[in-house]
């Protein structure tokens, strides 16, 4: 059996939660392959609204295994909120949830060490969650990380301590004050909640289920414009969170990997700081975050809100290898009289139809092509004939340009409001 991924394509909170909850049903296995606690993945069904930030978006169907995988950064602190959370809600976490030994811990000096370059950098800086990402990942490649099966062996306190002290000689020279006694308490709380887990090899444990032709959706994190190689550099995070991210963080073979769900907003979203050519810093900006509630599931940050960016969407669809689109949020768009679709870039005058290696320092003015909008309120519609004529055009003008189907709408964050399209044509790999 393949392996589904499922990932953003755009700048991350592009529904992949409410998206991953919904396709759960459907696989016997979910798995996270990269990110961390950047991540908010927000769930809302019979009433409950949920955000997740390390544990898959599976957890909630009870028939389900959840994989952490290797790619993963793990904080053991916001692991156990996230945990606790879940117990009172009466979810058999330790039955359904499997970590992979093989993922980093993010430790509280690496989170020092995020919140010290970030205030180091003023002006240019990333906009980071503060979770400890970047170091995290840059002890990763750097070889001096900690990684969940440490916490097994007998001289984890010295493997801890030793990485610890290094991060103390860096934040040194760092004009930083900080207080680690405060963080390190509620640390080694969550390490021995941690040690009640079912610790895995996990690329041995999914490769066992893939040869039981059990199905497997891997659920990405953050979206393909952050993505550490092809995101907007350095306004990125520190991982690839492409479709080839899910094969070096599960430890799957790149010829497992079967449909590619690509998810993208009905128009763009970005949080922190980075180029977003097609922005808008006006009244029409202001009324998509107001009725998008676009405000970060993780650190609560406004959104910044645009339309929808066709050469960036080609872009990410051409590097993940996507086979299935999904859209969602078109009901945030409802009442606009115009709804504008950028399909190029314009730099010095040269029109360009692709993403431009400088895109940090470029001067991108986007061309736009108007379509119609819709009145029509989309939050209670439960198939697609009765989708208004100007939202069938919008889709059917996306698939004309991107050559990939919608196979999804999603016109609601609860559960119900999803509404899968009956495809006219075949869906197949589509090679760019
Ligand atoms: P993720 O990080 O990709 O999982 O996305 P987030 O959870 O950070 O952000 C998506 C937000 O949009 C959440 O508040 C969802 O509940 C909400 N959402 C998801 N799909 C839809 C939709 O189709 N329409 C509306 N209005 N909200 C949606
Ligand atoms: P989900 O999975 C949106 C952004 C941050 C910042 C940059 C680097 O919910 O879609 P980091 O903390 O990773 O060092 O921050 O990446 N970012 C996200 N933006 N959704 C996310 O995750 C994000 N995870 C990181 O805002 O600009
Ligand atoms: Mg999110």
């Amino acid at each position: 059996m393949s392996v589904d991924v499922l990932l953003g394509l755009q700048w991350g909170d592009e529904g992949k939660g409410k998206i991953v909850d919904v396709l759960t049903p459907e696989y016997s296995v979910v798995a996270r392959f990269q990110g961390g606690p950047n991540a908010g993945h927000t769930l809302e069904f019979e009433g409950i609204k949920h955000v997740l930030h390390t544990i898959p978006s599976g957890i909630f169907r009870k028939e389900t295994m959840n994989i952490v995988g290797n790619g993963v950064v793990i904080d053991p602190v916001t692991l156990k909120k996230e945990i606790d959370a879940l117990l009172k809600m009466n979810v058999e976490v330790n039955k359904l949830l499997f970590i992979s030994r093989k993922a980093h811990v993010i430790i509280p000096t690496h989170r020092l060490l995020d919140a010290a370059s970030e205030a180091s950098k003023g002006k240019e800086k990333i906009g980071s969650t503060l979770r400890g990402i970047g170091p995290t990942y840059m002890d990763k490649t750097g070889r001096n990380g900690l990684r969940v099966g440490d916490i097994e062996a007998a001289d984890f306190m010295e493997r801890y301590s030793r990485l610890r002290n290094k991060h103390i000689e860096l934040l040194n020279h760092m004009e930083f004050d900080y207080s680690l006694d405060e963080l390190e308490g509620p640390f080694f709380e969550a390490i021995e909640e941690m040690r009640k887990l079912n610790f895995v090899d996990s690329e041995y444990l999914i490769n066992t289920q893939i040869r039981a032709h059990r199905s497997i959706l891997a659920e990405g994190a953050q979206g393909s414009l952050l993505d550490i190689d092809f995101g907007s550099y350095p306004f990125v995070t520190s991982s690839n969170t492409i479709t080839a991210g899910a094969c070096t963080g599960l430890g799957i073979a790149p010829g497992k990997i079967g449909k590619v769900f690509g998810i993208f907003k009905a128009y763009c979203t970005r949080v922190g700081s980075g180029p977003f050519p097609t922005e808008l810093h006006d009244a029409t900006g202001e009324a998509i975050r107001q009725a998008g509630r676009e405000f970060g599931a993780t650190t609560g940050r406004p959104r910044r809100c645009g339309w929808l960016d066709l050469p960036a969407l080609k872009y990410t669809i051409m590097i993940n290898g996507v086979t299935d689109l999904i859209m969602t949020k078109p009901d945030v768009l409802s009442g606009f009289d115009t709804i504008q679709v950028c399909t190029q870039y314009k730099i010095d005058g040269k029109v360009i139809d692709y993403m431009p290696f400088d895109v940090v320092n470029a001067k991108i003015d986007p061309v736009y092509t108007p379509l119609k909008g819709w009145k029509k309120d989309l939050t209670g519609i439960t198939k697609e004939e009765d989708f208004p004529a100007e939202l069938k055009s919008y889709i059917q003008f996306l698939e004309s340009e991107l050559n990939v189907p919608v196979s999804i709408v999603s016109v609601g964050p609860d559960r119900v409001q999803t509404i899968r399209r009956e495809l006219n044509y075949k869906t197949e790999t589509v090679l760019h």
